[in-house]
């Protein structure tokens, strides 16, 4: 096991971005350095102590998905072995191996693309409440974790603090036009039921999913991360259940010690004991390795 990384710190090159988990950095081409840290974060907070390996984890997932789903036209990666980055990056090997990619820089489309194939999380309290976030009729007599009879698209703001907001398509198709609306839905939806069907054949149920895109000369790009358990709820098939919340593949043990603590979900976030953290870690790398069919490189 390598040790954790928190923070990744290149001197020389300008931060655009630092997000929850990722760190991107502008290189001097006009590419991005979209590098994954090691940080969780629960309930919207990033958490004091990292998971090691997450971030390879991440990284390694979202290459096997761009590369395996012919559904996805255009994607941002352009180079992921370490050992082709220019040369000055060479320093930074323990920083970067494997858990880093040169990504073409595209204008962020500013909706987080989710697909639902199952209904679960918001939408389910939503339901229950007779609400209709997404402006979308949805069957009566839905169980908890049940599945849509086709998956539906549930886009959201991207807040950059707090929590993202549910969006009708007519809300998106307002900033952005229904033509690229419709384009992004059938696109979502499409790269959801291909990654879905890969993901069962490994007794794995894709729940629901969020992609981010991107325009570069006019052309939509599938960028940043692609079916992670970061950006998707990956539920065991052995142990599905309709009818109740199910154990999610990554946060469940994170999320279950939080819940015993007397802590307001709001930051600072406590540590987590070391326990906790290594059964998380198992947890990314179980994913990683049941998807893709080998271990982390
Ligand atoms: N090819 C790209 N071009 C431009 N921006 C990109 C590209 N790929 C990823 N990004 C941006 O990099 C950032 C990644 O940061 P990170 O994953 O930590 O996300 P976050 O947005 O803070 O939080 P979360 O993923 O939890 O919503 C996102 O803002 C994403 O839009
Ligand atoms: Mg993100």
């Amino acid at each position: 096991m390598t040790q954790a990384i928190r923070q990744i710190r290149i001197p020389e090159l300008p931060v655009v971005k630092e997000g929850k988990v990722r760190t991107i950095f502008q290189l001097p081409d006009g590419h991005l350095l979209v590098t994954a840290s090691d940080r969780i974060s629960a309930f919207d907070v990033v958490l004091p102590s990292p998971i090691p390996d997450k971030g390879k984890v991440l990284t390694q997932l979202s290459n096997y998905w761009f590369r395996t789903l012919t559904s996805i036209p255009r994607h941002h990666l352009v180079e992921t072995d370490f050992t082709r980055f220019p040369a000055y990056l060479a320093p930074y090997a323990d920083m970067l191996k494997d858990r880093s990619i040169i990504a073409r820089k595209a204008d962020v489309i500013p909706f987080e693309c989710v697909v639902r194939g199952y209904i679960s999380g918001s939408l389910w309290k939503a339901y229950l409440h007779g609400e209709h976030p997404y402006g979308l009729a949805l069957p009566d007599n839905l169980q908890e974790s049940s599945p849509f009879p086709e998956p539906i698209f549930t886009p959201t703001t991207k807040a950059d603090s707090g929590h993202d907001m549910p969006v009708t398509h007519a809300e998106m198709a307002d900033a952005i036009g229904w033509d690229l609306t419709r384009s992004l839905r059938d696109l979502a939806i499409e790269i959801f039921i291909e990654g879905s069907k890969i993901a069962s054949r490994c007794d794995i149920i894709l729940a629901d999913t969020k992609f981010e895109f991107g325009l570069i000369d006019n052309e939509i790009y599938l960028i940043d991360e692609c079916l992670t358990p970061d950006s998707s709820r990956f539920w065991p098939r052995s142990d599905y259940l309709p009818g109740r919340s199910q154990p999610s593949y990554d946060k469940q043990f994170v999320r279950d010690y939080l819940n015993t603590l007397d802590w307001d979900k709001k930051p600072p976030a406590p540590d987590l004991p070391d326990d906790v953290v290594q059964s998380t870690r198992m947890k990314y790398l179980d994913v990683h390795r049941l998807l893709t069919g080998s271990d982390l490189p």
